[in-house]
């Protein structure tokens, strides 16, 4: 039976008091069912939508960690503070992190490991620019970024992969059922290449709303969605969430 991971991306948006009310509306809108249900607000809010999520069935991830458990690194958050608040998940590899802070591949595989070895999974965000699409360039891009992100992982278990092109995030235009349909069948043969008895989720992630959730949500090998602005509206995070229980439930 297919079951999905929705995950919400709040990037910079939410204090902690508009995430109690979003956590608090969630709490009510819906019911995760069989789905794996993550919402992720930003560092400062962690705590007031763990104390909020105590019974409930989602979970709780963050945006960013740095690899070291503790140390001189001002203005970064370990991997022990993410799971004193209750984390589960940590998005890394971002294409927002990579453009605007300059975090690379390797950099982005020191991430992975210690959450690997702290047991939190990891939710690694792949994807390629306009450009590289339009130069064919995108499964060279793919491939580069999931050999140098997943470099010296030998047990693949927690991870989930999250494919995003980039020309997609934010701008209200998803990439096209055939797009993603032979995008993630290459990730999905590649990781199944590399980790044989593991399966690992890939997400797709890029425009994802209420509306378009249903088809992207039936593509083979899309194996649930990666969400920023929809994931901000309570009502469009609990439709996409119904839309993926109904999927289930066929
Ligand atoms: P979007 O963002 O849904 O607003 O396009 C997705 C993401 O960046 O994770």
């Amino acid at each position: 039976m297919r079951k999905y991971i929705i995950a919400g991306n709040w990037k910079m948006n939410m204090t902690a008091s508009e995430t109690k009310k979003l956590t608090e509306e969630l709490n009510s809108a819906k019911k995760c069912g069989q789905q794996t249900v993550i919402i992720c607000p930003p560092f400062t809010s962690l705590a007031t939508a763990n104390d909020l999520l105590v019974g409930s069935a989602i979970r709780l991830g963050a945006q960013n960690c740095h690899f070291a458990p503790k140390g001189a690194f001002t203005g970064e958050i370990s991997i022990p503070m993410l799971q004193e608040c209750g984390c589960e998940y940590v998005i890394i590899g971002h294409s927002e992190r990579r453009q605007f802070f300059g975090e690379n591949n390797a950099f982005i595989n020191q991430k992975l490991m210690a959450l690997l070895e702290g047991g939190l999974s990891p939710i690694l965000c792949i994807g390629e620019t306009l450009d590289e699409r339009q130069n064919g360039k995108t499964k060279a891009v793919l491939e580069t970024q999931l050999a140098e992100c997943l470099k010296d992982v030998t047990e693949a278990k927690s991870i989930i992969i999250a494919y995003e092109p980039v020309w997609a995030i934010g701008t209200g235009v998803s990439a096209s059922t055939e797009q993603i349909t032979e995008t993630h069948y290459f990730i999905h043969s590649w990781l199944e290449k590399s980790f044989l008895n593991v399966a690992v989720p890939i997400l797709y992630g890029g425009s994802v709303n209420d509306n378009n959730a249903g088809e992207i949500l039936s593509i083979p090998h899309v194996d649930g969605a990666l969400i920023g602005g929809a994931s901000l509206v309570a009502e469009k995070f609990a439709s996409i969430i119904s839309t993926a229980e109904k999927l289930t439930d066929r």
